[in-house]
């Protein structure tokens, strides 16, 4: 029989429970974790979002006993009962509630439950399909329910600082005009203006920049972005940015800002203290060093050039590559002479992937250098190159002879790929790193136009503005990114406030002055009344979580995300919709719809 829990007032959390709470009458309420029969006794594990308390009802001790025996997983109860110690030997040193239990007097069961298709219990081995449809249970185990907690506890720590600097937290449509991020946008139909769609947008940019022209000087928000690009691990479709716009700042400003936020940030949500200030590479150095504009830092293993030694060397890949303008560069592997060919293959076949055209190997032995290419090179050569690579005995050189980017990008793999293998880093270590500098413009062959690499708006260095004319591609932009362990965290840049720039960013990327005025029309005029200089950052704040619960998901950092092909296996989302409705809008679809995704609701 399922009871009311009329008359009865909560009094503690079920794991809140301590040896000091000995003797006192207390009412839990929360869900049936276990229920064990022993003969004449019945524990219940009871369990609510503080955590989980032993009960027991003996049948001396009243009532409780009896509706005991009918309660079953996830029965959700009430009990009413004595806080006693455990008996000698029986103490469980793994709860926090450990010591003791509670002896119940009373029990109401306030709901039945079906038998879950999962336990609730942490790392469970069960697909994630199965958790994102019953994602309601998902939730209710306790490491998901610290994400929540971690989530809310990071927000609240990122609202209070950013209050205490001056910064006011202002909404932004999400009804709007497509933003310039670069991604695919979601579109929403207007029923009132036939024809007509909005775009969900992929960042507040546009609207923060005028609320810089509105005199807001400090504004940010956290809020819900719209992507329609291709999920990975790190990417959905909603995300959640922290962004942030000022007016009257430089670079500096806004890095520094930055720094003491993240300090602030771990310091309140996991008692880590940031050393300050964050380290910083230029793009061309992370790059060069790292293979990566996302570099990894918990680990060395740096990439080394050495074109200039091999320009006149007998191997002819090498001595070509160098010769044409491309580059020879690679990475010292310790201890790794002793890699089996199949490992030096794989190793190959992962440096192929990113575009490398061979890797060619050296291993440093006790007796010279082992490898297929020796041959051709000098001994004087070799020499030099194990110096410049600092190889010892027993470490294996790597190297990839191909254009810049090809060799940063397929090093820069290698590097990530043994650093993994090789555990080169404590997982939990945290390393952040700014990088700055980044180019302005990169060249798209498929639209045959430069694009912006961060957004139209970003300001190139004051150093390189003679060069808009002459070479744009070597143009540095005042854009910075926040990584930490090779993540890119977040994002952003000081924005053109003056209009002759701005209209030669726009020549450059291709827009004619109407074009320009078509996308952007209302930022245009918005900047014809007094614009002040600004600039600002985005985050990912859930690609941020993710990193601080040391999960290799954002899935797992929100409560409702969508699965790797944008589903939402709960609700059964995208789905049809009554014809009634797409006439409404004005629609007629030419798809035949893929086919009901099952939910829980309609299995
Ligand atoms: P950007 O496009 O670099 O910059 O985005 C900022 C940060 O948002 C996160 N992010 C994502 N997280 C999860 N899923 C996604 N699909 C996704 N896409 C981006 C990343 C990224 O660093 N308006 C500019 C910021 C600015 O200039 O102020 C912007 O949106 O962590
Ligand atoms: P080959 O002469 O093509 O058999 O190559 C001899 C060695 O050089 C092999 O180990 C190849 O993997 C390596 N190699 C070939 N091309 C490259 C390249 N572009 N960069 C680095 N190593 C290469």
């Amino acid at each position: 029989m399922i009871e009311s829990m009329a008359g009865l007032h909560r009094s503690h959390g079920c794991g809140e429970l301590r040896a000091e709470d000995t003797g006192k009458e207390v009412t839990l309420m929360g869900w049936v974790h276990r229920r064990r029969d022993h003969g004449g006794l019945i524990f219940i594990d009871l369990r609510d979002r503080s955590g989980l308390v032993q009960v027991v009802c003996d049948p001396e001790a009243g009532p409780a006993f009896k509706k005991a025996e009918e309660v079953r997983n996830e029965y959700v109860v009430a009990v009413t009962g004595r806080v006693r110690p455990r008996p000698e030997g029986t103490a469980n040193p793994k709860l926090a509630t450990g010591t003791i239990e509670v002896e119940a007097r009373k029990l109401r069961i306030l709901n039945r439950a079906k038998t879950p298709p999962f336990y609730i219990e942490d790392n469970i081995d069960v697909d994630e399909a199965l958790r994102l449809r019953y994602r309601y249970l998902d939730l209710r185990r306790p490491e998901m329910q610290s994400i929540m907690y971690l989530r809310y506890r990071t927000t609240r720590a990122i609202r209070d600082f950013l209050d205490s600097r001056g910064f006011w937290e202002i909404e932004t449509p999400m009804l709007t005009r497509s933003t310039p991020e670069g991604a695919r946008d979601f579109l929403v139909p207007s029923r009132l203006r036939p024809g007509e769609f909005f775009a969900l947008p992929q960042s507040p940019q546009l609207f923060k920049q005028i609320l810089m022209v509105a005199g807001i000087e400090r504004y940010f928000q956290i809020v819900r972005c719209f992507r329609d690009e291709d999920l990975r691990a790190d990417r959905q479709p909603e995300f959640t940015q922290l962004d942030m716009e000022m007016s009257f700042i430089q670079r500096e400003d806004i890095l520094n800002l930055v720094e003491e936020l993240m300090a602030h940030v771990f310091r309140e949500t996991l008692g880590i203290e940031l050393t300050l200030p964050l380290p910083r590479l230029t793009y061309q150095e992370a790059m060069a060093r790292f293979g990566s504009d996302k570099p990894d830092l918990r680990f060395g293993l740096e990439i080394t050039d050495v074109s200039d030694l091999v320009r006149g060397c007998g191997f002819k890949v090498f001595a070509d590559a160098a010769a044409r303008g491309g580059v020879v560069r690679g990475l010292c592997v310790p201890g790794g002479a002793s890699f089996s060919r199949r490992e030096l293959d794989e190793l190959t076949r992962a440096a192929a992937v990113f575009g490398a055209k061979g890797l060619a190997w050296m291993a440093v032995t006790a007796e010279g250098i082992r490898s297929p290419i020796a041959k051709f090179f000098t001994g004087q050569e070799l020499q030099d190159l194990v110096a410049r690579m600092g190889g010892k005995e027993g470490d294996l050189l790597l190297f990839v002879a191909d254009s810049e980017a090809v060799a940063a990008t397929a090093l820069g793999s290698l590097r990530l790929e043994l650093g993994r293998r090789l555990h080169l880093y404590e997982p939990e270590q945290l390393a952040f790193t700014w990088v700055t500098d980044f180019p302005l413009l990169e060249y798209s062959p498929e639209e045959k136009r430069y694009v912006a690499v961060h957004h139209p708006f970003t300001m190139p260095m004051e150093e390189d503005w003679p060069l808009l004319d002459t070479e744009p591609l070597k143009v540095r932009a005042l854009a910075y990114d926040l990584v930490l362990n090779g993540v890119e965290l977040g994002g952003g840049s000081i924005r053109i406030h003056r209009r002759d720039i701005q209209e030669k960013m726009f020549s450059l990327l291709g827009f004619s002055p109407d074009e320009a005025r078509e996308k952007f029309g209302f930022l245009l005029e918005a900047f014809e009344y007094g614009t002040p200089p600004h600039g600002g950052i985005a985050f990912g704040l859930d690609r941020m979580i993710m990193i601080m619960a040391r999960r290799d998901t954002i899935r797992d950092c929100i409560a409702f995300p969508k699965t790797q092909s944008g589903t939402c296996l709960m609700t059964a989302a995208p789905s049809t919709v009554a014809p009634e409705q797409l006439l409404e809008l004005h629609l007629k679809t030419t798809a035949r719809p893929a086919g009901k995704l099952s939910s829980a609701g309609k299995a």
